[in-house]
């Protein structure tokens, strides 16, 4: 199983940008590839890492649920969406990326979401290291049964506010149904060191507002061009040990 992290937080707060920055990271730490997983149903994590997605996992859902998605000879309609989801992997340097998407049919497709479940735990298994930017309220974990997550970022704005939002995060991590590893809570876009009082959950680090980001959002530019050098990127460096506990 790869090493999983997950980035949960407030929409807004930094989680997509924090994502793109450890995903760069993190490529060449394994022999193994390094998958990014957009769970958010608002997808830009590709813009951030300057791919773009062809389809997303829930354009192959509904698919599936109105027959576009013809089985094979001498397979079922399950096994072809199985199927079409390994084929909706984005392929980039060092990482592939997968977009979950907005699934507009019914919610509960059981069948469908339980062969989804199954991929993505497979899926997992040939990475040396899975990384899911979630949405902000976590409902994409809270499908999901059977992959455990090592280690849980909460990206939250250095203010009170922030403070209030990580607790209630880490009050939601405990009914997740999946094993959570260690917890920490990364303060970002902070303008200057602040130190909030937190009960209960580390904290791994602070990303100061960085100009050179914010300049390359203005265009759409992948965070693979900002600077090794810049202030995101070195404290992203930080952050990251913390997480993989180095
Ligand atoms: N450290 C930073 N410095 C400057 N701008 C940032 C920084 N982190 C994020 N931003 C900007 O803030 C906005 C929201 O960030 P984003 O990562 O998309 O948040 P989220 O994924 O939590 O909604 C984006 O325009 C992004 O470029
Ligand atoms: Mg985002």
């Amino acid at each position: 199983m790869g090493f999983s992290i997950a980035i949960s937080g407030k929409g807004g707060t930094g989680k997509t940008t924090l994502s793109a920055m450890l995903v760069r990271l993190l490529i060449g730490k394994s022999p193994q590839a390094v998958l990014a997983v957009d769970a958010d149903p608002n997808s830009c994590l590709g813009i951030t890492l300057g791919v773009e997605p062809e389809t997303t996992i829930a354009n192959l859902r509904d698919d599936v649920l109105k027959q576009k998605i013809e089985p094979g000879q001498g397979i079922g309609k399950l096994e072809a969406f199985g199927y079409a989801c390994q084929q909706s992997l984005t392929e980039a340097n060092g990482f592939d990326l997968l977009t979950m998407g907005r699934p507009e049919g019914p919610s509960c497709y059981c069948a469908a979401n339980n062969t989804l479940r199954a991929f993505l735990s497979q899926l997992s298994a040939s990475y040396g290291y899975v990384l899911t930017d979630n949405e902000a309220g976590m409902e994409h974990l809270s499908r999901r049964t059977n992959t455990d997550i090592n280690v849980l970022v909460i990206v939250a704005e250095p203010t009170k506010v922030g403070v209030v939002t990580a607790h209630r995060i880490l009050e939601l991590t405990k009914s997740l149904p999946m094993s959570v590893g260690r917890i920490g809570v990364v303060w970002s876009r902070s303008r200057k060191q602040v130190d909030l009082k937190l009960d209960g959950i580390s904290v791994f680090g602070t990303v100061p507002y960085d100009e050179a980001v914010f300049e390359l959002a203005v265009e759409g530019r992948s965070l693979f061009e900002l600077s090794k050098d810049s202030a995101a990127m070195k404290a992203a460096e930080g952050i990251l040990n913390r997480i993989l506990d180095n």
